[in-house]
């Protein structure tokens, strides 16, 4: 068989759009460009804003080494951060999907060039592509099941979606290191509709550069529309068709907002949820341990935080008005009377990932910061964690644990 058997996609001629060409691959790499940036920084920032360096019960990438040396304290100002990075790496992840496959297509018959190398030079770029196609396609992949909360690959997505991250990038700036000055070239000088296709034999055009551009980006629109609402929350929930919608109804009323995991989920048995039963064990400087149950807490001063809460698979509530004791108030009452240390806090939690987590002095200082009992109002709901839970400002929701048994302080 000959590689110019037009029958065999090796073969130029097998390829007949007449879209593709460098204008069309360019305006399309020059979106991701600046799409894919955004993507891999908000990123990163999600992964420092799960205290990953604090202590080994936060980090699900302990092999990291090198590449966590931009680990810095996530702040908690403004208590909407998390919700803006992460509803923008998640809604434009998902936007990014059309843009990414039409850049594939236009680039699609160069993937089949033969022969495979034709100089050592050749060869490393080609190994760099597969990094690029295979790691973009991977990272999109990912992300994208685990905002459906699809869990299908073997393994943790973090590891996965962490390291796999790392790779794409690195590809992706050796090849916008080496394309954009064409890239920028060719969308500066040329008209769209006159550059020569790729194809040495195109079919008849049925829609113009331009219009399947706007095709292109119509679908991406499509998709930031239908997301978007996910991360504002509230009543723009309902205009998000694409978040799972499925699982926990988190019902109306104060307690009337979404819930990721139920009690039933998390195994919480109410026995041990009861007035008589639960006790909240807080252990501070030399050992020095109190145990309160619920009706102690309430007698100890109460204030209010109007938070959000903001999940690492993209969607966020509105603030809700939370009621309990600073978490400062607490580190006080076993001997941290001055600035709080960091504190370890470990849920009733038997099933499902995050039973423990902890949080920064920072995070444990902000008077924003409680152990809430109630929200809107109302005591907590059981999904929403009762008897107490932590709810942190700009923290993502996973370190806000819900029913609460435990909270030691400092010597993490
Ligand atoms: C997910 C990101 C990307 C993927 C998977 C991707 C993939 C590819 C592939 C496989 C090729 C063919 C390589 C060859 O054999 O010549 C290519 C070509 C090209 N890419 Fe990308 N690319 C990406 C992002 C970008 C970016 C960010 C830019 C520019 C800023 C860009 C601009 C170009 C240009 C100008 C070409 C050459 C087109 C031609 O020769 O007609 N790409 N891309």
């Amino acid at each position: 068989m000959r590689h110019d058997d037009p029958r065999l996609p090796t073969s130029p001629g097998f390829w007949r759009s007449p879209l593709r060409g460098t204008w069309f691959t360019s305006v399309l790499g020059l979106v991701l460009l600046v799409g894919i940036t955004v993507l891999f920084v908000t990123g990163l920032l999600s992964y420092a804003a799960y205290n990953p360096d604090l202590a080994p019960v936060n980090d699900q990438t302990p092999d990291k080494g090198a590449l966590g040396f931009y680990l810095f304290s996530w702040p908690t100002d403004p208590y909407w951060l998390y919700r803006v990075t992460q509803g923008l790496h998640v809604t434009l992840g998902i936007a990014l999907v059309p843009v990414l496959l039409a850049k594939l297509w236009s680039v699609v018959p160069k993937l089949f060039t033969l022969p495979p190398a034709r100089s050592l030079a050749h060869a490393l770029e080609r190994v760099s592509l597969l990094l690029l196609v295979g790691g973009g396609l991977f990272e999109f992949t990912t992300g994208v099941l685990n905002v459906q909360l699809d869990y299908l690959f073997p393994g943790s997505f973090y590891p996965l979606h962490f390291y796999g991250a790392w790779v794409f990038f690195a590809a992706f700036l050796a090849h916008a290191a080496l394309k954009t000055p064409a890239a920028l070239r060719a969308v500066r000088g040329r008209r769209p509709d006159e550059e020569e296709s790729v194809a040495p034999r195109p079919d008849p055009p049925t829609v113009s550069r331009r219009g399947a551009l706007r095709f292109v980006g119509g679908a991406s629109l499509l998709l930031l529309v239908t997301t978007a609402g996910q991360s504002i929350g509230g009543v723009w929930r309902r205009t998000a068709l694409l978040a799972p919608h499925g699982g926990a109804d988190p019902g109306s009323g104060p307690n009337g907002f979404q819930i990721n995991k139920t009690a039933a989920y998390a195994g919480i048995d109410t026995q041990e949820t009861g007035e008589e039963a639960w006790r909240l064990v807080v252990t501070g400087l030399g050992g020095r341990t109190v145990r309160l149950s619920r009706t102690q807490l309430l007698q100890l001063p109460q204030h209010s935080a109007a938070l959000p809460i903001a999940c690492v698979e993209g969607w966020s509530t509105a603030d809700q008005w939370w009621r309990g004791v600073r978490l400062r108030d607490l580190a006080a009452l076993v001997g941290y009377d001055g600035d709080p240390p960091d504190v370890l806090v470990e849920s009733l939690q038997r099933h499902g990932a995050f039973r423990r987590a902890a949080l920064r002095a920072n995070q444990v200082a902000d008077p924003r910061s409680l152990l809430a009992l109630q929200v809107n109002g109302e005591d907590l709901s059981p999904d929403h964690g009762y008897p107490a839970r932590v709810i942190v400002p700009a923290a993502p929701g996973v370190l806000n644990t819900k029913w609460v048994a435990r909270m030691t302080f400092g010597d993490l």
